[in-house]
């Protein structure tokens, strides 16, 4: 199993998940974070830190969309090790329906480019995959 992060977190980042993973399995996107499924080790300490109850394990039902979403963009959004200053206006969008419809976005933090992301998105990619076969 891992953890996975849901649309909750889209356009809030508050970040203190990060904070606590003991293996850095958090990525960043735009305007959320996931976590890499093959590198979550289930410990469950990110799960409480989340103000807005963005991450929940994947035994839970009804999350197949988020852990699908989770792995497709573990590989190309970059890790994220350290907490940042949340999203800009992060507490109006907290408790908003259909986050995912209206506003995910599918480019990497720190992206300007619209689709198909070259060079930046290839070195995250590389990077993320050199992290994998450390010990
Ligand atoms: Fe990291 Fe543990 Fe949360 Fe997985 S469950 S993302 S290992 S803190
Ligand atoms: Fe997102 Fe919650 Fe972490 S809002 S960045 S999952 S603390």
């Amino acid at each position: 199993m891992t953890y996975v992060v849901n649309e909750k977190c889209i356009k809030c980042k508050y970040t203190d998940c990060v904070e606590v993973c003991p293996v850095d399995c958090f990525y960043e996107g735009e305007n959320m974070l996931i976590i890499h499924p093959d590198e979550c080790i289930d410990c469950g300490v990110c799960e409480p830190e989340c103000p807005v109850d963005a991450i929940k394990p994947d035994t839970e039902t009804g999350l197949e969309k988020w852990l699908e979403l989770n792995r497709q963009y573990s590989d190309t959004w970059p890790n994220i090790t350290s907490k940042k200053p949340a999203s800009p206006d992060a507490d109006a969008y907290k408790d908003e329906p259909g986050k995912f419809e209206k506003y995910f976005s599918p480019k990497p933090a720190d992206s300007d480019i619209d689709t198909a992301p070259a060079a930046g998105a290839a070195n995250v990619a590389t990077a993320a995959a050199e992290k994998r076969q450390d010990p």
